[in-house]
């Protein structure tokens, strides 16, 4: 835990005290922020919970909403780079703290949770659904964008290839893809449907291989790929979707 923080710490400090760096502002028109309105419905005045808020993108995003944003992170630097930006910009329906996901169950129960990327940090996974459980008000909702280990042979180039040779190894030392028996895990504790919005699998492939060369054929092959619905739940990109 303690890597992983001084890692996210590092990404984080980086920004420095530049107005326009504190945060990455967020695209209107993004498909995840789309999807993630129509399964939660009207935010206006509601409480959202942002986990893992990073670099805030997406707290302001349901902020400008109109929902109550309280925004986590493990990363002291990320939250206080998100408190300087709303202080800087006037904005007052966010509040943001420096808390591990796994003890979102303390926090005081939300209508909803939103998380990007987030979920492949938190271990143990168990402990953490049932926490979720209780941060989340009766009847609220819950919507992830993740990666995904579904794929037997992704996962053995992650485990055997990646960090190795010339491959570059992105991310924390703790985070492993989101599995499958980790979505079981929450389905103890809510109704769960997981969606592929996008084929991603041969563009893993020629980013991490072949350094982005071959970028352009691996989308048109996941294209075709997408067309085969049992191929889909293949893919890299995920939607997790709770109630
Ligand atoms: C891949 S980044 C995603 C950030 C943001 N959600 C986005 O989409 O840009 C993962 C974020 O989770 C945070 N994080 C990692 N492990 C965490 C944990 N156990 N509890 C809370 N935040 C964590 C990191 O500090 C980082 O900001």
């Amino acid at each position: 835990m303690q890597q992983a923080q001084e890692f996210w710490d590092g990404v984080f400090q980086t920004r420095g005290n530049d107005a326009n760096r504190l945060v990455d502002v967020p695209d209107p028109k993004n498909p995840v922020y789309m999807r993630a309105l129509q399964h939660f419905g009207d935010v206006r005045g509601k409480t959202l919970v942002d986990l893992g808020c990073g670099a805030g993108a997406s707290s302001l995003f349901f902020a400008s909403m109109g929902a109550n944003v309280v925004s986590i992170d493990l990363s002291s630097m990320a939250i206080d780079n998100l408190k300087r930006y709303c202080a800087q910009q006037g904005i007052d329906n966010i509040s943001a703290r420096v808390l591990s996901a796994q003890d979102i169950g303390l926090i005081e129960p939300a209508d909803f949770v939103f998380g990007a990327m987030i979920l492949h940090h938190i271990e143990p996974f168990s402990q953490f659904a049932a926490s979720l459980r209780k941060a989340i008000k009766p009847g609220g909702r819950a919507f992830f964008w993740e990666n995904n280990a579904t794929s037997n042979t992704m996962m053995w180039f992650r485990n055997h290839v990646i960090g190795k040779l010339w491959i570059p190894k992105h991310g924390d030392p703790d985070e492993s893809p989101l599995a499958p028996y980790e979505v079981d895990h929450l389905r103890k504790h809510f109704s769960v449907t997981t969606e592929y919005p996008e084929m991603v699998f041969a563009l893993m492939a020629s980013r991490y291989l072949l350094r982005g060369r071959l970028d352009g054929h691996a989308v048109k092959v996941d294209k075709f790929l997408y067309r085969y619905p049992p191929i889909r739940k293949y893919s890299y990109r995920q939607f997790v979707c709770l109630k």
